[in-house]
């Protein structure tokens, strides 16, 4: 039994979308990297493997970063005194235009890859920029942390200012094309994701020249949707014949379908239509409630689509979100949808903490297949978080001790971290 790791600690994990699991001093068995099972008693057949014991930390399952941007990482924490256009304008495409040069994006996406090795994230869909070299450069670092992630050169034939621009339509497919094939088989963890910006960066024979580019690799595509009323408004004018952005997205093609679905991030401003539009056609959406919160965007009402079924995780969208923290985002989610409940909608209840952290593992996770769980088949993902700092010789069950542990999340140490059952931290 070579293959198989034995792992001890006060696990905790989502058995469903609103119950959460927890077991005190527990086993978690792994077989070639995947949860094999979790036991209060060792079975007989592992007699004889040895434990990894964790005392009395918490272990529970990675989380997903489901939409963030590596190339703002220089402009987090800055700038939140526009909406999203001007935002974009002022202050993102500037700082993007700067991965043109090595040595900068070398440098920032060393911290990135760093900052985001040693948080709560074990896996992640990131927007890179259009610049392919930096891409890759990106693509290189992610590898090496170990973690799983999907990267993005991002396509955008119009207005980004004259530095931050791909020549033309065909330009950028052909340059597209021309990354993906040198990327799509390169890494064991790392995979390209086909990044049309949004409808205002890119002209209608890019969008649908990027479906047909990720319909011919099988690969998936990420995007933009829905994020603030001023943008909602001029994809109606840019896209006419459409019933609105999200049409606009599905008749580009950029929606796919249930086995190759599609990220899109933000969703604060959907209508009924648009709701079943994206459930059909089985798209994540990206909660990204600091985001929104920042840029004035609004509030997603996150916790009547993950009830409606529709797939659902979180993300933290650097450089409009301050930080890489995914507890972070999660006790911003919670207090989004209490606001949402009390100032907006009374119908939608706001979301419990289990509901919270299922989106946070298994909601993103299910992005990468069987990943967020300790359910048995699920990837061995799993971080061991030390709370003691945060406990305060308190006597809390394991639950209150993850909930606080997400709420107080400074106080608390990642001290190891498990992706598919290798150790990387
Ligand atoms: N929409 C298009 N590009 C961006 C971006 O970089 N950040 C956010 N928050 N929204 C976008
Ligand atoms: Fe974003």
């Amino acid at each position: 039994m070579s293959n198989v790791q034995i792992i001890k600690g006060q696990l905790v994990w989502s058995e469903s979308a609103n119950k959460l699991a927890a077991l005190e001093n527990g086993y978690l068995v792994i077989e070639d990297g995947k949860v094999k099972g979790t036991f209060s008693k060792l079975p007989e057949e592992y007699k004889g493997v040895s434990v990894t014991d964790f005392g009395n930390k918490l272990i529970i399952p990675g989380m997903t970063d489901l939409h963030t941007h590596a190339p703002q990482y220089g402009i987090r924490g800055l700038g939140m005194d526009a909406e999203l256009m001007d935002w974009l304008k002022k202050y993102t495409f500037p700082e993007e235009a700067k991965f043109s040069n090595e040595e900068y994006a070398d440098g920032m996406y060393d911290l990135f890859a760093s900052d985001i090795l040693y948080g709560w994230t074990t896996r992640a869909v990131i927007f890179a920029s259009l610049h392919t070299k930096a891409t890759e450069m990106l693509m290189d670092k992610l590898e090496a942390t170990g973690l799983v992630t999907m990267v993005g050169r991002v396509n955008m034939d119009r207005d980004g200012g004259e530095d931050l621009v791909e020549e033309d339509a065909k330009t950028a497919l052909k340059d597209t094309r021309k990354w993906i094939e040198e990327t799509k088989d390169r890494y064991k963890r790392t995979s390209p994701v086909v990044t049309p910006r949004f409808i205002p960066s890119c002209s209608d024979e890019l969008m649908e020249g990027l479906s047909k580019l990720a319909e011919e690799f099988g690969l998936r595509i990420q995007s933009h949707l829905c994020e603030n009323p001023g943008e909602i408004a001029l994809v109606r004018e840019l896209v006419p014949a459409a019933a609105g952005y999200t049409d606009a997205y599905r008749r580009f093609g950029s929606l796919q379908n249930e086995t190759h679905p599609s990220v899109m991030a933000h969703c604060v401003y959907l209508q009924d239509d648009e709701v079943e539009m994206l459930k059909e056609k089985g798209t994540f959406i990206a909660h990204c409630p600091g985001s929104n919160l920042n840029l004035a965007s609004g509030i997603a009402p996150a916790a009547k689509y993950l009830r409606a079924g529709l797939n659902i995780g979180i993300g933290t969208d650097i450089g409009a979100g301050e930080s890489l923290s995914m507890p972070s985002q999660l006790v911003l989610a919670l207090q989004s949808s209490n606001m949402y409940w009390r100032m907006k909608d009374k119908g939608v209840k706001p979301l419990s903490f289990a509901e919270t952290f299922y989106m946070a593992t298994v909601g993103g996770g299910s992005y990468f297949g069987k990943v967020g769980s300790f359910i048995n088949g699920f990837d061995a993902d799993l971080l061991v978080i030390d709370d003691s700092s945060a406990l305060a010789g308190q006597c809390l069950s394991l639950t209150e001790r993850l909930e606080r542990a997400v709420y107080l999340s400074e106080r608390c140490l990642v001290e190891a971290k498990y992706v598919m059952g290798r150790k990387i931290v």
